[in-house]
């Protein structure tokens, strides 16, 4: 297959590019924004540039891929507030032109990059795929946008296509600096020797998936023989998740364990807008193209400690 991954060069991205070029011909698609060119795999044919760039389905053309695999976005919630037209320009309207651009280079499956913002407080624990949407930021609505412009531009088209929700996703590479999350920023603070600061009482609970899982996610829904518009519920888009609640008190003793600091976290006062619980059903996923997340929390943490204390 040969499968172009937009945002190649980023967290989720470079993990996915290096599992799939074992196998694959890897394509990518990035302006290294936030996305770094020593996270490109050098067997990766790789175009710097924006999707909202007037390029773009030339640029797709040439790769002229099977498989298109869109996580380009404008990937925080902050920036979001800061700048909704640009969040909503990259994530709403870039998602809609890399899927028209790839139905016009021929690809026959396309699976964006969505996320939990899209459903905003969680009313049931685990959310299903159809739960109500209420998105309290610029990025959800704009992430909530894209999936039904990516629903417009490949229904009538003959492409399968569907939109991945991720929830919490932690693991090697991820960028401490700016948001981040909780799981990389308590890990590149333990790797300067500090103690990390728990915002709330600790017992917030979040679903936290291994970035090794959502690999294994897309790269189990590339190849499958089923269609991904075959789900019910909630249209072609998949929670992508462990479908289980962590405590951030429990992140925080694993990581004491896997860092060998035996130093209490610090707390401090819960902020603003944090939900108190957080998890994503991902039975939908298992039913059409039998996926579940497999690596047990302690792994993924003594992992993503691990790169942090090396690269970090
Ligand atoms: N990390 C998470 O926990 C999480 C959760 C839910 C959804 N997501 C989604 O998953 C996807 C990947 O996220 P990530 O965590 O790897 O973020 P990331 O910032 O590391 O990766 C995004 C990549 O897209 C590139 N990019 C940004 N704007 C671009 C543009 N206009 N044109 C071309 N390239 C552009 C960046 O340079 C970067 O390499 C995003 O769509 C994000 O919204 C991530």
């Amino acid at each position: 297959m040969r499968v172009l991954v937009t945002g190649g060069a980023g967290f989720i991205g470079s993990n996915l590019v290096n599992s799939l070029i074992q196998q694959h011909e890897v394509g990518i698609i990035d302006d290294l924004s936030t996305g770094h060119r020593q996270n490109v795999h050098p067997d990766a044919w790789l175009r710097v540039m924006d999707i909202l760039d007037s390029n773009l389905d030339d640029a797709v053309a040439e790769f002229a891929p099977d498989r298109v695999v869109h996580l380009a976005a404008q990937a925080s919630v902050g920036e979001s507030i800061k700048d909704p037209q640009r969040d909503w320009s990259v994530n709403a309207e870039g998602t809609r032109r890399v899927a028209s651009a790839a139905a016009k280079a021929g690809a026959t499956r396309v699976i964006s990059a969505s996320s939990a913002a899209v459903y905003g407080e969680p009313v049931v624990v685990p959310l299903p795929e159809d739960a109500h949407k209420e998105p309290v930021n610029p990025y959800g609505r704009s992430k909530l946008a894209a999936e039904s412009l990516l629903a417009q531009e490949l229904a009538p088209a003959d492409v399968d296509f569907a939109s991945f929700r991720f929830s919490n996703v932690y693991g090697p590479r991820q960028d401490w600096r700016g948001e981040g999350g909780v799981i990389a920023i308590f890990c590149a603070k333990l790797a300067e020797g500090g103690v990390p600061t728990i915002y709330g009482d600790g017992s917030q609970t979040r679903d936290f998936v291994f970035v090794g899982d959502v690999v294994a996610a897309i790269t189990a829904a590339l190849k499958s023989g089923r269609s991904l518009r075959d789900g019910n519920g909630g249209g072609p888009a998949y929670n992508v998740a462990t479908s289980r609640e962590t405590t951030v008190d429990e992140v925080a003793a694993c990581l004491r364990g896997a860092s060998g600091h035996s130093e209490p976290f610090v707390y401090a006062a819960a902020r603003a807008g944090d939900v108190d619980r957080s998890a994503l059903s991902a039975q939908k996923a298992l039913d059409v193209f039998a996926w579940d997340a497999r690596i047990p929390i302690e792994r993924g943490l003594a992992e993503t400690c691990e790169w942090f204390v090396q690269n970090g």
